[in-house]
């Protein structure tokens, strides 16, 4: 895929030179929190990650992507990434989570990101439907998705065996008429 480009982000699969960073923010206990990895995430996790990326940059049916978030303008690195991973079972559905290493937290990254990618499925690969979820404890993701203008369709209660308890997610999404008229 070619890379995305918002007002102070360029966006394009994570490669080999992003590891380090990559590693380095998936390690932070609060971004670890409610996520599928832990703090002893390594840089072997992060290569088998980046090798098992789609060749075309973009997720087929039961793929994932990772898109880092690198600043256009300021220092070189990795500042978070998008993962876009397209449903198995329904045609032209996606989910997104997105994570950003905490020191580039608090300014708006994470939003412009994901709206940046949302314009990409919507307008550009004819997404139907868009999903995002989170820890109900999260409070960071929920507002964020708030603030998208994601549509909250349900709370999964005690759903979610994770990290040794059962937990409850938020599910949230948008619709491509949805996005037309936001
Ligand atoms: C979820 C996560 C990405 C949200 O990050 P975030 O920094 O809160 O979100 P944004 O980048 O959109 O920034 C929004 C904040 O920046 C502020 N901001 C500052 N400058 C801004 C600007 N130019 N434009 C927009 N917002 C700006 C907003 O007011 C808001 O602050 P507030 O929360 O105090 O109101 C982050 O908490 C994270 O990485 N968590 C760990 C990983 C995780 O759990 N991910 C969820 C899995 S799906």
């Amino acid at each position: 895929m070619t890379e995305l480009r918002s007002a102070r982000l360029l966006i394009r699969p994570i490669a080999s030179a992003d590891i380090p960073a990559f590693v380095a923010y998936r390690r932070e206990p609060e971004v670890a929190r409610y996520q599928s990895w832990s703090t002893d995430y390594s840089a072997a996790d992060a290569r088998a990650l980046v090798d098992g990326q789609p060749a075309s940059g973009w997720p087929d049916a039961g793929e994932w992507v990772q898109l880092g978030l690198h600043l256009a303008d300021g220092p070189t690195g990795l500042i978070g990434d998008v993962a876009v991973g397209a449903d198995a079972e329904q045609p032209d559905t996606f989910e997104l989570g997105v994570t950003l290493a905490p020191a580039h937290q608090g300014r708006g990254f994470a939003r412009e990101a994901l709206e940046a990618v949302l314009a990409e499925l919507m307008d550009e690969r004819g997404a139907h439907r868009v999903v995002m979820q989170g820890d109900a404890r999260n409070a960071p993701v929920l507002a964020l998705m708030r603030r998208l203008g994601l549509r909250h369709e349900g709370t999964i209660l005690e759903g979610d065996w994770f990290k040794g308890e059962w937990t409850a997610l938020e599910r949230f999404a948008l619709l491509d008429r949805e996005w037309r008229v936001r």
